[in-house]
Protein backbone atom coordinates (compact mmCIF):
# COMPACT_ATOMS: atom_id res chain seq x y z
CA UNK A 1 0.00 0.00 0.00
CA UNK A 2 1.38 3.29 -1.07
CA UNK A 3 1.56 6.30 1.85
CA UNK A 4 0.63 9.41 0.94
CA UNK A 5 -0.60 12.97 1.80
CA UNK A 6 -3.00 13.35 -1.08
CA UNK A 7 -4.81 10.48 -3.18
CA UNK A 8 -6.61 12.15 -6.32
CA UNK A 9 -8.83 9.89 -8.03
CA UNK A 10 -9.20 10.65 -12.08
CA UNK A 11 -6.37 12.08 -14.07
CA UNK A 12 -8.65 14.52 -15.96
CA UNK A 13 -7.32 18.24 -16.23
CA UNK A 14 -9.25 18.94 -12.45
CA UNK A 15 -7.61 15.93 -10.96
CA UNK A 16 -3.83 16.77 -12.82
CA UNK A 17 -4.20 20.46 -11.34
CA UNK A 18 -4.85 19.57 -8.23
CA UNK A 19 -2.08 17.11 -8.21
CA UNK A 20 0.54 19.46 -9.80
CA UNK A 21 -0.13 22.42 -7.34
CA UNK A 22 0.23 20.02 -4.63
CA UNK A 23 3.42 18.45 -5.37
CA UNK A 24 4.59 21.64 -6.04
CA UNK A 25 3.75 22.75 -2.29
CA UNK A 26 5.78 19.96 -0.85
CA UNK A 27 2.93 17.22 -0.35
CA UNK A 28 3.39 13.96 -1.43
CA UNK A 29 0.65 12.59 -3.96
CA UNK A 30 -1.05 9.58 -5.89
CA UNK A 31 -3.13 9.97 -8.96
CA UNK A 32 -5.18 6.95 -10.04
CA UNK A 33 -6.84 7.02 -12.95
CA UNK A 34 -9.13 4.40 -14.83
CA UNK A 35 -8.21 5.06 -18.10
CA UNK A 36 -4.83 3.66 -19.96
CA UNK A 37 -4.84 7.54 -21.06
CA UNK A 38 -4.78 11.27 -18.99
CA UNK A 39 -7.05 13.93 -20.47
CA UNK A 40 -10.47 12.57 -19.22
CA UNK A 41 -12.82 14.44 -21.72
CA UNK A 42 -10.23 16.01 -23.49
CA UNK A 43 -8.73 13.09 -26.02
CA UNK A 44 -6.91 13.08 -29.07
CA UNK A 45 -6.71 9.80 -31.75
CA UNK A 46 -5.24 9.46 -35.10
CA UNK A 47 -8.19 7.46 -36.99
CA UNK A 48 -7.71 6.98 -41.50
CA UNK A 49 -4.60 8.63 -40.77
CA UNK A 50 -6.02 11.69 -39.59
CA UNK A 51 -5.24 13.67 -36.16
CA UNK A 52 -8.77 14.21 -34.38
CA UNK A 53 -9.63 16.01 -30.71
CA UNK A 54 -12.15 13.41 -30.02
CA UNK A 55 -13.34 15.84 -26.96
CA UNK A 56 -12.59 19.51 -26.01
CA UNK A 57 -10.63 21.32 -27.50
CA UNK A 58 -11.63 25.11 -28.19
CA UNK A 59 -9.85 27.52 -25.56
CA UNK A 60 -11.85 30.87 -25.61
CA UNK A 61 -10.42 34.06 -25.43
CA UNK A 62 -12.25 35.12 -21.71
CA UNK A 63 -10.46 31.56 -20.32
CA UNK A 64 -8.00 33.85 -18.06
CA UNK A 65 -7.14 30.58 -16.18
CA UNK A 66 -6.65 28.02 -19.29
CA UNK A 67 -4.17 30.79 -20.79
CA UNK A 68 -2.18 31.19 -17.79
CA UNK A 69 -1.80 27.51 -17.40
CA UNK A 70 -0.89 27.23 -21.21
CA UNK A 71 1.53 29.93 -21.24
CA UNK A 72 2.88 28.40 -17.94
CA UNK A 73 3.62 24.82 -19.75
CA UNK A 74 4.87 26.68 -22.97
CA UNK A 75 2.30 25.28 -25.35
CA UNK A 76 0.95 26.58 -28.55
CA UNK A 77 -2.42 27.79 -29.69
CA UNK A 78 -3.74 28.80 -33.60
CA UNK A 79 -6.58 30.35 -34.15
CA UNK A 80 -9.66 29.16 -35.81
CA UNK A 81 -10.12 30.10 -39.63
CA UNK A 82 -13.46 32.40 -39.58
CA UNK A 83 -13.46 34.38 -42.85
CA UNK A 84 -16.15 34.76 -45.03
CA UNK A 85 -19.91 34.03 -44.45
CA UNK A 86 -21.68 32.12 -42.08
CA UNK A 87 -24.95 29.70 -43.16
CA UNK A 88 -28.43 29.62 -41.70
CA UNK A 89 -30.91 27.30 -42.81
CA UNK A 90 -34.62 27.96 -41.55
CA UNK A 91 -36.90 25.81 -40.62
CA UNK A 92 -38.94 25.38 -43.95
CA UNK A 93 -35.12 24.66 -44.76
CA UNK A 94 -34.33 28.09 -46.57
CA UNK A 95 -30.51 28.23 -46.66
CA UNK A 96 -29.03 32.01 -46.30
CA UNK A 97 -25.42 32.89 -46.00
CA UNK A 98 -24.39 35.77 -43.69
CA UNK A 99 -22.26 37.77 -41.50
CA UNK A 100 -22.99 39.63 -38.25
CA UNK A 101 -26.90 39.48 -37.38
CA UNK A 102 -28.50 36.09 -37.66
CA UNK A 103 -30.55 36.29 -41.43
CA UNK A 104 -33.87 36.89 -39.84
CA UNK A 105 -36.91 39.50 -40.15
CA UNK A 106 -36.25 42.57 -38.05
CA UNK A 107 -38.64 41.79 -35.61
CA UNK A 108 -37.01 38.49 -34.89
CA UNK A 109 -34.03 40.10 -34.19
CA UNK A 110 -35.13 42.81 -31.75
CA UNK A 111 -36.95 40.19 -29.69
CA UNK A 112 -33.31 38.33 -29.43
CA UNK A 113 -32.25 41.44 -28.00
CA UNK A 114 -34.79 41.43 -25.66
CA UNK A 115 -34.60 37.90 -24.55
CA UNK A 116 -30.94 38.50 -24.57
CA UNK A 117 -30.76 41.50 -22.16
CA UNK A 118 -33.28 39.68 -20.16
CA UNK A 119 -30.53 36.43 -19.52
CA UNK A 120 -28.04 39.24 -18.67
CA UNK A 121 -30.16 41.54 -16.46
CA UNK A 122 -30.61 37.99 -14.29
CA UNK A 123 -27.84 35.99 -14.99
CA UNK A 124 -25.95 39.60 -13.12
CA UNK A 125 -27.60 39.06 -10.21
CA UNK A 126 -26.30 35.29 -10.08
CA UNK A 127 -23.24 34.70 -8.57
CA UNK A 128 -21.75 31.67 -10.46
CA UNK A 129 -19.82 30.22 -7.29
CA UNK A 130 -23.11 30.32 -5.64
CA UNK A 131 -26.28 30.20 -7.59
CA UNK A 132 -28.55 29.06 -4.99
CA UNK A 133 -28.14 32.09 -2.85
CA UNK A 134 -30.13 34.04 -4.98
CA UNK A 135 -33.06 35.08 -3.37
CA UNK A 136 -35.16 33.73 -5.96
CA UNK A 137 -32.96 30.73 -6.42
CA UNK A 138 -35.96 28.01 -5.48
CA UNK A 139 -38.40 29.82 -7.45
CA UNK A 140 -36.08 29.87 -10.66
CA UNK A 141 -34.85 26.64 -10.11
CA UNK A 142 -38.20 24.80 -10.62
CA UNK A 143 -38.86 26.65 -14.05
CA UNK A 144 -38.18 25.33 -17.30
CA UNK A 145 -35.91 27.15 -19.12
CA UNK A 146 -38.19 26.82 -22.39
CA UNK A 147 -41.52 27.73 -20.30
CA UNK A 148 -39.26 30.88 -19.28
CA UNK A 149 -38.34 31.97 -22.86
CA UNK A 150 -41.94 31.26 -24.21
CA UNK A 151 -43.45 33.35 -21.57
CA UNK A 152 -40.97 36.45 -22.42
CA UNK A 153 -41.57 36.10 -26.50
CA UNK A 154 -44.12 34.69 -29.08
CA UNK A 155 -41.52 34.83 -31.72
CA UNK A 156 -41.14 30.88 -32.32
CA UNK A 157 -37.80 31.71 -33.95
CA UNK A 158 -36.16 34.11 -31.78
CA UNK A 159 -37.18 31.84 -28.43
CA UNK A 160 -35.58 28.46 -30.78
CA UNK A 161 -32.22 30.51 -31.38
CA UNK A 162 -31.75 31.93 -27.98
CA UNK A 163 -32.28 28.15 -26.39
CA UNK A 164 -30.28 26.70 -28.87
CA UNK A 165 -26.98 27.95 -27.28
CA UNK A 166 -27.69 27.38 -24.01
CA UNK A 167 -29.75 23.68 -24.61
CA UNK A 168 -28.28 22.61 -27.41
CA UNK A 169 -24.48 24.78 -27.13
CA UNK A 170 -23.69 24.12 -23.35
CA UNK A 171 -25.93 22.15 -21.49
CA UNK A 172 -26.49 19.66 -23.88
CA UNK A 173 -30.07 18.76 -22.89
CA UNK A 174 -33.65 19.40 -23.69
CA UNK A 175 -34.39 22.59 -22.09
CA UNK A 176 -37.57 21.69 -20.41
CA UNK A 177 -35.25 18.95 -18.56
CA UNK A 178 -33.62 21.99 -16.51
CA UNK A 179 -34.25 24.75 -15.42
CA UNK A 180 -34.39 28.83 -15.70
CA UNK A 181 -31.52 29.27 -12.39
CA UNK A 182 -29.68 26.51 -14.45
CA UNK A 183 -29.30 28.37 -17.68
CA UNK A 184 -28.53 31.42 -15.64
CA UNK A 185 -25.33 29.85 -13.70
CA UNK A 186 -24.29 28.95 -17.43
CA UNK A 187 -24.70 32.79 -18.52
CA UNK A 188 -22.91 33.53 -15.64
CA UNK A 189 -20.16 31.59 -15.63
CA UNK A 190 -19.03 32.93 -18.90
CA UNK A 191 -19.98 36.42 -17.10
CA UNK A 192 -23.07 37.28 -20.38
CA UNK A 193 -24.74 35.77 -22.85
CA UNK A 194 -22.74 37.30 -25.46
CA UNK A 195 -19.28 35.55 -24.37
CA UNK A 196 -21.65 31.94 -24.92
CA UNK A 197 -22.41 32.77 -28.39
CA UNK A 198 -19.58 35.05 -29.65
CA UNK A 199 -17.67 32.82 -31.88
CA UNK A 200 -14.97 34.88 -32.22
CA UNK A 201 -14.84 34.79 -28.23
CA UNK A 202 -15.79 31.14 -27.46
CA UNK A 203 -14.22 29.12 -30.33
CA UNK A 204 -11.41 31.56 -30.37
CA UNK A 205 -8.14 28.93 -30.23
CA UNK A 206 -6.93 25.70 -30.14
CA UNK A 207 -3.85 23.77 -28.46
CA UNK A 208 -1.24 23.01 -31.05
CA UNK A 209 -1.18 19.16 -30.53
CA UNK A 210 -4.47 18.85 -29.18
CA UNK A 211 -6.14 19.97 -25.62
CA UNK A 212 -5.35 16.59 -23.94
CA UNK A 213 -1.40 17.22 -24.67
CA UNK A 214 -1.89 19.69 -21.85
CA UNK A 215 -2.82 16.72 -19.65
CA UNK A 216 -0.11 14.23 -20.63
CA UNK A 217 2.11 17.17 -20.42
CA UNK A 218 1.32 17.73 -16.64
CA UNK A 219 1.36 14.15 -15.95
CA UNK A 220 4.73 13.67 -17.80
CA UNK A 221 6.04 15.95 -15.28
CA UNK A 222 4.47 14.46 -12.25
CA UNK A 223 6.07 11.05 -13.73
CA UNK A 224 4.93 7.34 -13.34
CA UNK A 225 5.75 7.28 -10.12
CA UNK A 226 2.44 9.78 -9.32
CA UNK A 227 0.15 9.13 -11.83
CA UNK A 228 -0.89 5.55 -12.24
CA UNK A 229 -2.78 4.57 -15.29
CA UNK A 230 -5.63 1.82 -16.03
CA UNK A 231 -6.57 1.84 -11.98
CA UNK A 232 -9.89 2.87 -11.55
CA UNK A 233 -11.20 2.98 -7.95
CA UNK A 234 -13.67 0.87 -6.46
CA UNK A 235 -13.82 1.58 -2.95
CA UNK A 236 -13.16 4.22 -0.47
CA UNK A 237 -12.74 3.86 3.15
CA UNK A 238 -12.89 7.09 5.12
CA UNK A 239 -12.75 8.56 8.52
CA UNK A 240 -13.10 11.91 9.87
CA UNK A 241 -10.70 13.79 12.01
CA UNK A 242 -12.13 13.25 16.38
CA UNK A 243 -10.55 12.20 19.38
CA UNK A 244 -6.71 13.26 18.44
CA UNK A 245 -7.08 11.30 15.45
CA UNK A 246 -6.76 12.84 12.08
CA UNK A 247 -8.81 12.36 9.27
CA UNK A 248 -7.71 9.62 7.09
CA UNK A 249 -8.80 7.85 3.48
CA UNK A 250 -7.73 4.73 1.50
CA UNK A 251 -8.75 4.64 -2.33
CA UNK A 252 -8.73 1.23 -3.29
CA UNK A 253 -7.83 1.09 -6.94
CA UNK A 254 -7.60 -1.72 -9.11
CA UNK A 255 -3.76 -2.10 -8.93
CA UNK A 256 -2.74 0.25 -6.45
CA UNK A 257 -3.91 1.09 -3.14
CA UNK A 258 -3.93 4.55 -1.91
CA UNK A 259 -3.45 5.60 1.98
CA UNK A 260 -3.45 9.49 2.58
CA UNK A 261 -4.68 12.23 4.80
CA UNK A 262 -7.02 13.44 2.13
CA UNK A 263 -8.57 12.45 -0.99
CA UNK A 264 -9.38 14.73 -4.29
CA UNK A 265 -12.58 12.79 -6.25
CA UNK A 266 -11.45 14.57 -9.83
CA UNK A 267 -14.50 12.67 -11.53
CA UNK A 268 -17.40 14.01 -13.13
CA UNK A 269 -20.52 13.94 -10.55
CA UNK A 270 -22.54 11.37 -12.38
CA UNK A 271 -19.74 8.68 -11.93
CA UNK A 272 -19.73 9.84 -7.90
CA UNK A 273 -22.04 6.60 -7.31
CA UNK A 274 -20.07 4.44 -9.15
CA UNK A 275 -17.48 4.50 -5.98
CA UNK A 276 -18.18 2.69 -3.12
CA UNK A 277 -17.46 4.43 0.21
CA UNK A 278 -17.01 3.24 3.61
CA UNK A 279 -18.52 4.22 5.67
CA UNK A 280 -21.40 5.75 3.09
CA UNK A 281 -21.72 9.12 2.14
CA UNK A 282 -24.11 11.43 4.65
CA UNK A 283 -27.26 10.70 3.54
CA UNK A 284 -28.25 14.11 1.21
CA UNK A 285 -24.81 13.58 -0.50
CA UNK A 286 -26.49 9.93 -1.83
CA UNK A 287 -29.34 11.96 -2.49
CA UNK A 288 -27.97 14.69 -4.28
CA UNK A 289 -25.29 13.02 -6.42
CA UNK A 290 -28.30 10.89 -8.00
CA UNK A 291 -29.91 14.47 -9.65
CA UNK A 292 -26.88 15.63 -11.57
CA UNK A 293 -26.71 13.99 -15.26
CA UNK A 294 -24.75 14.06 -18.00
CA UNK A 295 -25.73 15.86 -21.14
CA UNK A 296 -25.60 14.05 -24.82
CA UNK A 297 -23.59 15.56 -28.08
CA UNK A 298 -22.01 14.01 -30.81
CA UNK A 299 -19.32 15.55 -32.03
CA UNK A 300 -19.09 14.38 -35.30
CA UNK A 301 -15.56 15.28 -37.91
CA UNK A 302 -15.19 14.85 -41.53
CA UNK A 303 -11.83 15.56 -43.41
CA UNK A 304 -11.59 16.79 -47.14
CA UNK A 305 -9.27 16.90 -49.72
CA UNK A 306 -8.78 20.63 -49.47
CA UNK A 307 -11.47 23.14 -47.17
CA UNK A 308 -13.68 23.62 -49.96
CA UNK A 309 -16.15 25.58 -48.37
CA UNK A 310 -13.31 28.86 -48.02
CA UNK A 311 -12.98 28.64 -51.86
CA UNK A 312 -16.93 29.68 -51.97
CA UNK A 313 -16.66 32.57 -49.66
CA UNK A 314 -17.61 30.54 -46.94
CA UNK A 315 -16.09 30.43 -43.02
CA UNK A 316 -17.62 26.89 -42.39
CA UNK A 317 -19.56 28.52 -39.80
CA UNK A 318 -23.13 26.87 -39.92
CA UNK A 319 -26.15 26.77 -37.83
CA UNK A 320 -29.75 25.08 -38.33
CA UNK A 321 -31.79 24.50 -35.19
CA UNK A 322 -33.71 21.72 -36.63
CA UNK A 323 -31.08 19.71 -38.63
CA UNK A 324 -29.20 16.61 -37.02
CA UNK A 325 -26.07 18.77 -36.86
CA UNK A 326 -27.15 21.74 -35.65
CA UNK A 327 -23.66 23.58 -35.25
CA UNK A 328 -21.03 23.35 -37.20
CA UNK A 329 -17.47 24.86 -37.73
CA UNK A 330 -14.05 24.60 -39.89
CA UNK A 331 -12.32 22.39 -37.20
CA UNK A 332 -9.28 22.51 -40.04
CA UNK A 333 -6.00 20.96 -38.04
CA UNK A 334 -2.84 23.46 -37.40
CA UNK A 335 -0.66 23.12 -40.74
CA UNK A 336 -2.65 20.58 -42.45
CA UNK A 337 -3.13 20.93 -46.46
CA UNK A 338 -6.73 18.89 -45.97
CA UNK A 339 -10.39 21.03 -44.48
CA UNK A 340 -12.08 19.59 -41.55
CA UNK A 341 -15.37 20.02 -40.89
CA UNK A 342 -16.75 20.07 -37.00
CA UNK A 343 -20.29 19.24 -35.86
CA UNK A 344 -22.57 18.56 -33.09
CA UNK A 345 -25.94 16.35 -32.99
CA UNK A 346 -27.71 17.04 -29.27
CA UNK A 347 -30.13 15.12 -27.28
CA UNK A 348 -33.02 13.31 -28.86
CA UNK A 349 -31.17 13.35 -32.13
CA UNK A 350 -28.18 11.93 -30.92
CA UNK A 351 -30.21 9.15 -29.20
CA UNK A 352 -31.41 8.64 -32.85
CA UNK A 353 -28.36 9.06 -34.87
CA UNK A 354 -26.44 6.40 -32.75
CA UNK A 355 -29.76 3.98 -33.07
CA UNK A 356 -28.95 3.75 -37.04
CA UNK A 357 -26.94 1.13 -38.60
CA UNK A 358 -23.10 2.56 -38.61
CA UNK A 359 -23.29 3.38 -42.71
CA UNK A 360 -26.66 5.40 -42.64
CA UNK A 361 -25.47 6.64 -39.46
CA UNK A 362 -22.41 8.45 -41.75
CA UNK A 363 -24.77 8.96 -44.62
CA UNK A 364 -27.16 10.77 -42.45
CA UNK A 365 -24.64 13.18 -41.20
CA UNK A 366 -22.71 13.70 -44.28
CA UNK A 367 -26.32 15.03 -45.86
CA UNK A 368 -26.62 17.09 -43.09
CA UNK A 369 -23.14 18.65 -43.29
CA UNK A 370 -23.59 18.84 -47.40
CA UNK A 371 -27.25 21.11 -46.24
CA UNK A 372 -24.80 23.61 -45.30
CA UNK A 373 -21.56 23.36 -47.53
CA UNK A 374 -22.94 21.28 -50.54
CA UNK A 375 -22.79 17.93 -52.15
CA UNK A 376 -19.21 18.08 -51.87
CA UNK A 377 -19.49 17.62 -47.90
CA UNK A 378 -20.54 13.88 -48.78
CA UNK A 379 -17.19 12.98 -49.99
CA UNK A 380 -14.69 12.92 -46.73
CA UNK A 381 -11.45 11.22 -46.64
CA UNK A 382 -11.40 10.87 -43.05
CA UNK A 383 -15.11 10.75 -41.08
CA UNK A 384 -15.02 10.34 -36.94
CA UNK A 385 -18.27 10.69 -34.38
CA UNK A 386 -17.31 10.88 -31.24
CA UNK A 387 -19.01 8.51 -28.59
CA UNK A 388 -18.86 9.98 -25.29
CA UNK A 389 -22.20 7.93 -24.44
CA UNK A 390 -20.48 4.68 -24.51
CA UNK A 391 -17.84 5.58 -22.74
CA UNK A 392 -17.47 4.19 -19.25
CA UNK A 393 -15.95 6.72 -16.94
CA UNK A 394 -17.89 9.33 -18.59
CA UNK A 395 -21.56 8.60 -20.04
CA UNK A 396 -22.35 11.38 -22.00
CA UNK A 397 -21.23 15.00 -23.07
CA UNK A 398 -19.93 17.26 -22.57
CA UNK A 399 -21.03 17.72 -18.70
CA UNK A 400 -23.33 17.31 -15.95
CA UNK A 401 -25.41 19.61 -14.77
CA UNK A 402 -28.64 19.57 -12.38
CA UNK A 403 -31.69 18.32 -13.16
CA UNK A 404 -34.33 20.62 -12.58
CA UNK A 405 -34.52 22.08 -9.04
CA UNK A 406 -31.73 20.31 -8.09
CA UNK A 407 -29.27 22.75 -7.81
CA UNK A 408 -31.34 25.68 -5.64
CA UNK A 409 -32.18 22.23 -2.92
CA UNK A 410 -28.76 20.50 -3.14
CA UNK A 411 -26.24 22.80 -5.23
CA UNK A 412 -24.77 24.30 -1.38
CA UNK A 413 -23.26 20.86 -1.17
CA UNK A 414 -21.28 20.27 -3.88
CA UNK A 415 -18.28 22.12 -3.63
CA UNK A 416 -17.95 20.98 0.95
CA UNK A 417 -15.86 18.12 1.22
CA UNK A 418 -17.32 15.43 3.16
CA UNK A 419 -14.32 14.84 6.30
CA UNK A 420 -11.56 14.28 4.21
CA UNK A 421 -12.98 13.73 0.44
CA UNK A 422 -12.81 16.92 -1.53
CA UNK A 423 -14.70 17.20 -4.82
CA UNK A 424 -13.36 18.87 -7.95
CA UNK A 425 -14.99 18.58 -11.70
CA UNK A 426 -15.55 21.49 -14.52
CA UNK A 427 -19.52 20.33 -13.97
CA UNK A 428 -19.32 21.87 -9.72
CA UNK A 429 -16.94 25.44 -10.88
CA UNK A 430 -18.64 28.42 -11.10
CA UNK A 431 -16.20 30.40 -13.17
CA UNK A 432 -15.38 28.60 -16.43
CA UNK A 433 -18.21 26.12 -15.81
CA UNK A 434 -18.26 23.18 -17.71
CA UNK A 435 -15.20 24.13 -19.77
CA UNK A 436 -11.29 22.85 -19.18
CA UNK A 437 -10.93 26.59 -18.21
CA UNK A 438 -13.24 25.39 -14.89
CA UNK A 439 -11.24 22.30 -14.56
CA UNK A 440 -8.02 24.32 -14.10
CA UNK A 441 -9.05 26.94 -11.66
CA UNK A 442 -11.02 24.25 -9.58
CA UNK A 443 -7.89 22.07 -9.65
CA UNK A 444 -5.91 24.84 -8.38
CA UNK A 445 -8.20 25.64 -5.95
CA UNK A 446 -9.23 22.03 -4.26
CA UNK A 447 -5.22 22.15 -4.17
CA UNK A 448 -4.51 25.25 -2.04
CA UNK A 449 -7.99 24.34 0.28
CA UNK A 450 -5.97 20.61 0.79
CA UNK A 451 -2.67 22.37 1.29
CA UNK A 452 -3.93 24.47 3.76
CA UNK A 453 -5.28 21.78 5.78
CA UNK A 454 -2.06 19.91 5.57
CA UNK A 455 -0.38 22.80 7.07
CA UNK A 456 -2.79 23.05 10.01
CA UNK A 457 -3.02 19.22 10.58
CA UNK A 458 1.05 19.70 11.06
P1 LIG B 1 -12.87 14.53 -16.81
O1 LIG B 1 -14.11 13.78 -17.06
O2 LIG B 1 -12.11 15.03 -17.97
O3 LIG B 1 -11.86 13.67 -15.92
C1 LIG B 1 -12.29 12.73 -14.98
C2 LIG B 1 -11.30 11.57 -14.96
O4 LIG B 1 -11.67 10.64 -13.95
C3 LIG B 1 -11.28 10.79 -16.28
O5 LIG B 1 -9.95 10.68 -16.74
C4 LIG B 1 -11.87 9.43 -15.90
O6 LIG B 1 -11.34 8.38 -16.66
C5 LIG B 1 -11.47 9.33 -14.44
N1 LIG B 1 -12.30 8.40 -13.65
C6 LIG B 1 -13.65 8.25 -13.67
N2 LIG B 1 -14.03 7.32 -12.76
C7 LIG B 1 -12.89 6.89 -12.14
C8 LIG B 1 -12.63 5.95 -11.10
N3 LIG B 1 -13.60 5.24 -10.51
N4 LIG B 1 -11.34 5.75 -10.73
C9 LIG B 1 -10.33 6.45 -11.31
N5 LIG B 1 -10.52 7.36 -12.29
C10 LIG B 1 -11.80 7.59 -12.70
N6 LIG B 1 -14.39 22.27 -22.89
C11 LIG B 1 -13.71 23.33 -23.38
O7 LIG B 1 -13.17 24.11 -22.60
N7 LIG B 1 -13.65 23.56 -24.74
C12 LIG B 1 -14.24 22.71 -25.63
O8 LIG B 1 -14.13 22.90 -26.87
C13 LIG B 1 -14.96 21.60 -25.12
N8 LIG B 1 -15.60 20.74 -25.96
C14 LIG B 1 -15.98 19.50 -25.51
C15 LIG B 1 -16.35 18.51 -26.42
C16 LIG B 1 -16.68 17.23 -25.97
C17 LIG B 1 -17.11 16.18 -26.96
C18 LIG B 1 -16.61 16.94 -24.57
C19 LIG B 1 -16.91 15.56 -24.07
C20 LIG B 1 -16.25 17.93 -23.66
C21 LIG B 1 -15.94 19.21 -24.12
N9 LIG B 1 -15.55 20.23 -23.25
C22 LIG B 1 -14.97 21.38 -23.73
C23 LIG B 1 -15.65 20.04 -21.77
C24 LIG B 1 -14.30 19.69 -21.15
O9 LIG B 1 -13.67 18.67 -21.91
C25 LIG B 1 -14.51 19.23 -19.71
O10 LIG B 1 -15.19 20.28 -19.01
C26 LIG B 1 -13.21 18.95 -18.96
O11 LIG B 1 -12.29 18.24 -19.77
C27 LIG B 1 -13.54 18.16 -17.69
O12 LIG B 1 -12.36 17.86 -16.97
P2 LIG B 1 -12.47 17.11 -15.56
O13 LIG B 1 -11.07 16.77 -15.16
O14 LIG B 1 -13.28 17.89 -14.62
O15 LIG B 1 -13.28 15.76 -15.86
Amino acid sequence: MLQRDVVVIGAGISGLMAARRLVEAGHSVAVLEARDRVGGRTWSDTVDGEFFEIGGQWVSSDQDALIALLKELGKETYSRYRDGNSVYITRDGVRHEFRGDFPVSAETLAEIDKLVTALDALAAEIDAAEPWRHPRAAELDNIQFSSWLASLTDDDEAARIVDHYIAAGMLTKPSQTFSVLQAMLMVASAEKFEHLIDEGILLDERVVGGMQSVSQQIADELGPDVVHLSTPVRHVEWSDAGDGRPASVTAHGERVTVSARYAVLAVPPNLYSTIEYTPALPRMRQIAHQHQSMGLVIKAQAVYETPFWRERGLSGTGFASHERVCEVYDNTLHGSDHGTLVGFIVSERADQTWALPEAERKQAVLESFAAYFGEDARHPIAFYLSDWGSEEYTRGAYAASWELGGLSRWGHLQNEPVGPLFFASSDIQGAGYLHVDGGVRIGSDTAARISAGLRADG
